[in-house]
């Protein structure tokens, strides 16, 4: 497909990155995996494309023992394993920017440390008072982070307009049921505003994701059929083949709808299925966001078996290697209930959506990774050629995929050479990959960025993640009080009777998984 670009120069100035002003990283959790493997790999990309001010600083803070030198060497390893060696080169001088602190989370002292050493810093690196504290740690150290840094006042600093420089951003699971996330809300807003508060969840930082809202409100001819007279229904898939590799500690009380559901899948539904927002604006969008969450119906708990199916993966191959079943992973209770796959019917209780059923699934240990959103429009209402009935004449598919493909697709029905009635399904292809030829950025740099310069937009709000739990609870409590136990799948399939069966009902079938 050929990239056709009218108006380059404007929009090349629309693509030039914004770059953060002067500040400094605070991570609680620097010891930690994610933040190696990820974050650290991230904020260095950004250095090393000049999106980070000279004054920049990162402060890690965690409970291990470290001192500046041993966390440098630590980051610099790390960058080093997951880096092109052609922007290594400015790793030196990256790594003069990090800083680390070790203490417990619940001790006092450590943020009149954090304190201190925040002055120290900031005159060294001639900061001044924009700090973004990241909280990666497990989420119950949320709450004691943040009332500790409200009472040491470094949630606010002083000034007019200071403690919008000043911000907190939190990794998911944010929350367990709608109580906890709404206790959790009220720690947080204790001592930061809404405004300072950055909630990630890091599909919203995939650029295939951020370009739902492109596809859907830069072009006119989507959104005149984006409707319940064009569109017979929505399915929107996550398929990993990873199984709950070594975080089987959070993983076992947490569960698929817990762990991908209420955050990654229902971000999707939302962009998919939201009204236009009148600008492209954190608030306009998120407003957008929730009134179509709070559109979804809730689930009639008498019927759920109607509109969930749950599974747990036993043993099975993937790609020809063997793997173990959930309840043989270490750290897995041996009678776990805990869903490594769900599937669900939700209905849309609005103008725009009515009857049209969106079909969503996720599960850990299936055929392929593939997640993608495929809008499937009602088919023909006749066929006008003679010998070629309905059924052959398949619905227009229109598939963003969004991993590990990226890209879109749209099925339609052409002629081919051959008799004069001879046709085929064929599919026009947008590959991110062909066009742009350049590897995609990682969530978390887009993320991190945006935190740092003070964009919300793809950051959940509050109402955001209470009205998601809000709808997801009372299946959550049914389950439990149900003692049901998911049906087992075995690992490596694309998909198993009771998850067919829950499509099938309305005459209708899974997409398949998509195989690399
Ligand atoms: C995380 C979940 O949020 O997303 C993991 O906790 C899951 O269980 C991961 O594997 C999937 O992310 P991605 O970007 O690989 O699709």
């Amino acid at each position: 497909m050929q990239h056709i670009e009218p108006s380059v120069s404007k929009r090349e100035i629309l693509c030039a990155e914004t770059v953060a002003g002067p500040g400094a990283l605070v991570v609680f959790g620097a010891s930690g995996d994610l933040v190696h493997r990820k974050l650290l790999v991230s904020i260095f990309s950004l250095y090393s494309q000049n999106l980070l001010d000279e004054k920049f600083y990162v402060l890690g803070c965690g409970r291990k023992r470290f001192s500046d030198e041993q966390f440098r060497r630590k980051a610099v390893q790390s960058i080093r394993d997951s880096t092109d060696p052609s922007v290594s080169s400015d790793l030196d001088a990256f790594a003069g920017c990090l800083h680390y602190l070790d203490g417990d989370y619940d001790d006092p002292g450590l943020y009149k440390r954090i304190k201190s050493k925040l002055v120290e810093l900031d005159r060294k690196h001639e900061v001044r008072e924009s700090h973004v504290f990241y909280l990666s740690v497990p989420p119950f150290l949320y709450a004691t982070i943040v009332e500790h840094l409200g009472s040491q006042e470094l949630a606010c600093a002083d000034g007019p307009d200071s403690n919008l420089r000043t911000r907190l951003v939190v990794e998911k699971p944010f929350g367990r049921d709608l109580e906890s996330a709404a206790e959790l809300n009220h720690s947080l807003g204790r001592c930061f505003k809404e405004s300072q508060i950055y909630r990630i969840d890091h599909y919203l930082g995939k650029e295939t994701v951020q370009n739902i809202l492109m596809l859907r409100f830069a072009n006119t001819i989507y959104e005149p059929i984006w409707n319940r007279n064009y569109v017979d229904n929505v399915q929107i898939s996550i398929a990993e083949t990873v199984g709950v590799e070594h975080r089987a500690g959070y993983y076992d009380s947490a569960g698929a709808l817990r762990d991908m559901f209420q955050n990654h899948m229902l971000q999707m539904l939302a962009l998919v299925a939201m009204e236009p927002p009148i600008s492209f604006e954190a608030d306009y969008i998120r407003d957008e966001k929730v009134k179509l969450l709070r559109s979804i119906r809730p689930f009639d708990l008498n019927k759920l078996d109607d509109f969930w199916v749950r599974g747990q993966y036993g043993p099975g191959a993937i790609k020809g290697t063997d793997v173990k079943g959930y309840l043989d992973e270490s750290g897995v209770k041996a009678d776990s209930r805990t869903e490594t796959f769900v599937a669900a019917k939700l209905s849309i209780d609005n103008w725009r959506w009515q009857d049209v059923p969106f079909y969503l699934r996720t599960g850990k240990r299936l055929a392929a990774k593939d997640t993608e959103i495929a809008i499937s429009f009602k088919e023909v209402p006749y066929s006008m050629f003679s010998s070629v009935g309905l059924d052959e004449l398949p619905a227009n598919v229109l598939v963003m995929h969004i991993q590990p493909e990226e890209g879109i697709s749209l099925s339609f029905q052409a002629k081919r050479p051959g008799s004069k009635i001879c046709m085929s399904t064929l599919d026009m292809n947008f590959s991110y990959r062909s066009i742009f030829s350049a590897e995609m950025p990682e969530a978390y740099q887009r993320l991190l960025l945006d935190c740092m310069v003070g964009d919300q937009t793809l950051f959940t709000r509050q109402d955001d993640v209470e009205v998601s739990w809000g709808l997801l609870t009372p299946v959550l409590e049914a389950w439990e009080r149900s003692g049901a136990v998911p049906h087992t799948y075995p690992a490596g399939c694309e998909s198993f009777a009771e998850a067919d069966r829950l499509i099938a009902a309305d005459g209708r079938q899974w997409r398949p998984v998509l195989h690399d």
